[in-house]
Formats: structure tokens, sequence, C-alpha cells
């Protein structure tokens, strides 16, 4: 497989509402970005509202429909520069943790790790008490001390940001990218249309 003019941003998108709106709209004002859907990402999607026939006018998406989870192929062909977990669900972030690989968003996880890419994750479990959007309203959940404790666990993970709130994944983008411009000179993959800009 021939290695791409200029990588692109993998972005695995889990079955969680918490931001998932802003975190799309964040994904749009980028450019050169691949949706990495899970299962549960995928009827998420359509709960919030967001069928994935307009989503194709923006982004290049695969589904999770393969056992081998056949698109992380790509990762070892230097398709992808960073790989972004937003939101990321209780269950994502507990089996990144625990090294299981058995969807797509945590399969591109893990070739990120054994590929030496750089990651950012946006947990969705990060205090006792929080409120989120559901389909219809705002509600309030209580994560688990396992869920803190495996947000908690995830920050120990090489080349892995955590970030737990949506402003810190705007910070995190803008930094990442940024470092990416730089190591790939004025045709870096990761310019931006909008507000992120650097
Ligand atoms: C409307 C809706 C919203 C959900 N939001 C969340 C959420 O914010 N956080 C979470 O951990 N799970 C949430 N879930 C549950 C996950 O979708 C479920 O645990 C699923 O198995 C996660 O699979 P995945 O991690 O492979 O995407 C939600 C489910 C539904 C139906």
């Amino acid at each position: 497989m021939d290695r791409p003019e200029r990588p692109r941003l993998a972005w695995g998108l889990t079955g969680s509402g918490h931001y998932l709106r802003e975190c799309l709209d964040l994904a749009n004002e980028l450019e050169d970005v691949d949706l990495f859907l899970s299962r549960a990402g995928e009827e998420v999607l359509h709960m919030y509202g967001h069928p994935l026939t307009g989503l194709r006018e923006g982004f290049r998406i695969f589904r999770d429909n393969t056992a081998s989870a056949a698109p992380v192929g790509l990762f070892y062909h230097g398709h992808y520069h960073t790989v972004v977990i937003a939101p990321a669900t209780s269950n994502t972030v507990a089996k990144c943790v625990a090294g299981i690989s058995d969807s797509l968003p945590t399969n591109i996880f893990a070739q990120a790790g054994k590929c030496r890419i750089p990651s950012i994750v946006f947990a969705c479990d990060t205090a006792p008490q929080m409120e989120t959007e559901s389909p219809s309203d705002w509600v309030t959940v209580y994560p688990r001390p396992i869920d803190l404790e495996n947000t908690r666990r995830l920050t120990d993970f090489d080349q892995v940001v955590v970030v737990e709130t949506f402003d810190a994944l705007q910070a995190a983008l803008r930094t990442r990218l940024a470092a990416v411009e730089r190591e790939l000179g004025a045709t870096a993959p990761a310019r931006q249309r909008s507000g992120l800009a650097t």
C-alpha cells in the first residue's frame, strides 16, 4: 500500500451523546478528517439527529462492520498523524485501558499506540456527578468509581492526552495540529478552515 502524500486525522466516535454535537462541529472545522464509528456510535448518531448521509458530505466514514477492523491497516502505512476519540464512552475508555480492541474506536486507539501516533481522548466520565445531554433533554449521571479510575489510568499511557472538557479538547487539538504542521512543514495536512488555526 502506498504512503499518502498528506496524512489525515482519525476521529473515533463512540456511543456517547456527551458533547456529541460540539465534537462533530469541531471535527467539521478541520480538513482531512476520517470518522471511525463504533456500532453504538452509529446508533447514537441517528438518535441525536446526525444521519450518516449528511455526515458523508464532510467526512470519509468507516463503519464498524468487519471482525478484523479492516481499516486499521491504514495505520501501518502512514495514513494518519493523530487519533482523536471524542466523545469516549466509559465502555471504550475501559477497553482502551485494558488493552482490548474489539470496535473501530478501540482498534484505532490500539494501533495508534503500536505505531507511535499521538492520541487525544475526550472521556465522558470525569466527575462523580455530571450533567449530560440525552436525545431529548439534559440529565444528571453519576459515574462510578471504576469509570473515574479508568479515566485516570488512561492518563498514564504514553502519547495519550486525556481531556475532561470540550474546551480542553479544543486546546489539545490546537496544540497537536500546530505540532503536525511543524513536523510536516508547509504542506501540513492539518490546515484548518476556521477558529482553531494557529
Ligand atoms: C442516547 C444514548 C446516549 C448515551 N450516552 C452515553 C454517554 O454519554 N456515556 C457513556 O459512557 N455511554 C453512553 N451511552 C451508552 C453506550 O452507547 C453503550 O455503553 C455502548 O455499549 C458503548 O459502546 P462503544 O463504547 O463501543 O461505543 C449512551 C447510550 C444511548 C442510547
